[in-house]
């Protein structure tokens, strides 16, 4: 698979097998996305990755824990314009239709949403801090570095579904996994293999057209 059909073919899988994988297979492709740049080469990431009998204690810790949580950050801009707006609008109306649940049926749409917190089923997951005195120069780095991983996973067969979802959740990661005081969640990421039955995964997000964000002085 070369780089073009890995970055055409990635996407983001929202129901996953029950399929394990090898935690030393997901290392190695960790090791090799740290080739990914930085700023200044600061390799801000830390990564925690969860596989095997951790994950199983690790949902199930989820679903005991009920304490409220403060966000670690705002996942969206309150307010969002356009065209941002309208993008992540048609995003989840084209997956709820898949799901088939109504805009009405608000309890269903919250419960797929839940799902992020049981990783869409997948067998393995990573959490990617940051330290807390990085800003935006060093959160665009940790992408830099989790799309690297994302299309390495791709070109092993393996899927992917980054998960800021996760920001709402800080206290709980700290308490399971003893988090240092100074690093701040970013995201997930559930990794597994896609359950090619499940019509969520058909979801093909659209994008924008060149001519609303690419600007040519030529
Ligand atoms: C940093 C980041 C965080 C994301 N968080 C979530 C999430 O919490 N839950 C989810 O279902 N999708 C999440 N996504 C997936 C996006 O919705 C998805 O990338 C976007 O709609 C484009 O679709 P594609 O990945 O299939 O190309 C996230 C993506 C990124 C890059």
């Amino acid at each position: 698979m070369n780089v073009s059909d890995a970055v055409n073919s990635r996407k983001s899988i929202r129901a996953f097998l029950d399929q394990p994988i090898e935690t030393s297979l997901l290392i190695n492709l960790l090791k090799i996305a740290s080739r990914s740049p930085s700023g200044g080469n600061l390799q801000p990431w830390h990564i925690y990755l969860l596989n095997g009998k951790k994950m199983d204690d690790f949902k199930e810790f989820m679903k005991q824990w009920d304490n409220p949580e403060q966000p670690q950050y705002e996942i969206y801009p309150p307010n969002l314009k356009e065209p941002y707006r309208t993008s992540r609008f048609e995003l989840g109306e084209a997956m709820y239709q898949l799901l088939e649940i109504p805009r009405d049926d608000k309890a269903a749409r919250f419960a797929h949403l839940m799902e992020n917190f049981n990783f869409f089923g997948a067998p393995a997951a990573l959490f990617c801090f940051v330290d807390e005195t990085m800003g935006p120069p060093q959160w665009s780095d940790l992408g830099m570095f989790l799309q690297t991983f994302m299309l390495l996973a791709q070109e092993h067969g393996i899927d992917t579904c980054a998960q800021e979802a996760w920001a709402v959740k800080p206290d709980s990661l700290r308490e399971f996994f003893s988090v240092p005081e100074e690093l701040n969640i970013f995201c997930g990421m559930a990794i597994g293999y896609k359950d090619t039955q499940a019509r969520v995964n058909e979801l093909h997000s659209e994008r924008r057209s060149a001519d609303e964000w690419l600007t040519i002085f030529d």
